[in-house]
């Protein structure tokens, strides 16, 4: 994105929260939406103005989403909230990470993995065309419960937000209510939590109560709209098939407006870090896991399962097809179906087209991979690599026991059990001879009776 703001941002993301409705023994934050926990959705999002630090707020028993967000986001700061004491507090508590800081603090909620860097951006340019110690972005929902209400007498300015558990039975009937994201003066923010008072009907410190000291001290508090979906809070497994659906439909979108042909688009499932070329057909009911890169004039046929694989211009997999990580399908490679690549390079043009286990095998350019061919990589203790070179021609249903190497050229007789290196260009095979005795057929039905 490349919105220049004023003012420097440092993106806070509030995640102490237990998430008891996830029915979890995962911290809510950590549950994953096209494969990145929603905290990350957040997190990327909000890299996307650049900002020149990032805090997330977790509890003490948090310890796993410290270590997932560090190796996704290095550099995040953390800060700790060790008793619940509402959103307010949970600010406060990393109030030393922005001590000193000038210029836009932005908050958003752990567990709003939906929204956009575009509505992100927009509410920073709001406080900064406002000059206002607050922005926050508002919505409108057709059933508003549990949201806090916006008082305004002068739009777009807010006086005051009211918790919808505070709030009277004219309050409740506001129309305007608050999204969860908000931007303040960094300056403001930090005064503000040293004076913040918790409500006298909760006792819970709110982020809102800020609002009110804002318009109390002649400081101005500006509301932006913002789309009512982006907002969406997953508080339990049904929402976050919610969300899921939401993002799973932008990733299709997004891929077809970068020329992927998906036939049957919603029976595609991505995850976030699926990249994709030009010209690629997918056929329906296919699965990308993380870290599948796709590149130009690629057919996906059905059925095929996909992850941390590369698949290069003009390969076709499947249908059928199960990729797994470490694997390389090269230029015009045939992967067909029911085969599985694991930790596996196949070269340009290299087929494998039917029922065929590969793993920790590297496979040359234009090498045939015959029908049921396995190889055996492991030995119950280790697992060894096998390597088939160029144009090698494996007959069907060969096992190939590594480690081992077949030849340049080589070809490998059907039915083969091979345990030991094949030569450039020899032909191996280790079936037992071929008996065939004249008439026996008939003298052995004879025998038993059949005839
Ligand atoms: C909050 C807002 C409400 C707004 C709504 C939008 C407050 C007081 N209210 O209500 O005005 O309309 O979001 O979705 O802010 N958290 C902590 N520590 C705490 C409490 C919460 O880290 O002590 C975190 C949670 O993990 C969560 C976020 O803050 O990510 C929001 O908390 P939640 O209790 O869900 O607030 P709401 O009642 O939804
Ligand atoms: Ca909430």
């Amino acid at each position: 994105m490349t919105t220049q703001h004023k003012h420097k941002v440092t993106s806070l993301v509030l995640a102490a929260g237990n998430g008891t409705r996830m029915k979890s023994d995962l911290p809510k934050v950590m549950h994953e939406v096209a494969g990145k926990p929603m905290v990350g959705h957040v997190l990327s999002a909000m890299n996307a103005l650049s900002p020149e630090r990032t805090i997330l707020v977790i509890a003490p028993h948090m310890d796993k989403v410290r270590e997932r967000v560090s190796t996704l986001y290095p550099g995040t700061r953390f800060a700790i909230q060790d008793q619940q004491l509402g959103t307010g507090h949970a600010v406060r508590c990393a109030r030393e990470e922005f001590k000193g800081f000038k210029g836009t603090v932005l908050i958003v909620y752990g567990d709003t993995p939906l929204i956009t860097p575009e509505s992100l951006s927009k509410l920073v340019a709001v406080r900064e065309e406002h000059n206002a110690a607050v922005a926050l972005l508002a919505i409108h929902p057709d059933d508003p419960t549990g949201y806090g209400r916006l008082i305004m007498k002068n739009e777009p300015y807010v006086e005051r937000i009211v918790e919808c558990k505070d709030a009277n039975a004219e309050e409740k009937k506001l129309r305007w209510v608050w999204g969860g994201v908000i931007a303040f003066d960094a300056e403001f923010l930090y005064e503000g939590l040293e004076n913040l008072e918790p409500s006298p009907v909760t006792k819970e410190y709110y982020l809102t109560t800020l609002i009110e000291m804002a318009s109390a001290s002649g400081k101005k508090a500006v509301m932006a709209p913002m789309d009512f979906e982006e907002s969406m809070g997953v508080n339990n497994r049904v929402q976050l098939a919610q969300a899921e659906a939401v993002i799973q439909r932008r990733l299709r979108t997004r891929f077809m407006e970068q020329g992927v042909t998906l036939m049957l688009p919603e029976t595609v499932y991505f995850n976030s870090d699926t990249q994709i070329g030009r010209d690629v057909v997918i056929q329906p009911n296919v699965f990308f896991g993380p870290g599948a890169i796709v590149g130009d004039h690629v057919e996906i046929r059905a059925f095929t399962h996909i992850e941390g694989t590369t698949i290069e211009n003009g390969a076709i997999i499947g249908p059928f097809a199960r990729l797994r990580p470490g694997s390389t399908v090269g230029e015009n490679a045939h992967v067909g179906n029911f085969v599985e690549l694991k930790k596996t390079t196949l070269a340009k043009g290299a087929k494998a087209n039917h029922l065929s286990y590969i793993g920790d095998t590297t496979v040359g350019e234009g090498a045939n991979i015959g029908a049921g061919t396995i190889t055996c990589n492991y030995d119950g203790i280790n697992k060894y690599n096998t390597t088939i070179g160029k144009n090698a021609f494996i007959g069907s249903n060969s096992s190939l026991v590594a480690p081992v190497t077949i030849g340049e050229g080589a070809i490998i007789g059907a039915g083969s059990v091979i345990t030991q290196n094949v030569e450039d260009h020899a032909l191996a095979l280790t079936r037992s001879q071929q008996v065939n005795k004249i008439g026996k057929a008939i003298e052995l039905r004879q025998r038993k009776g059949k005839l």
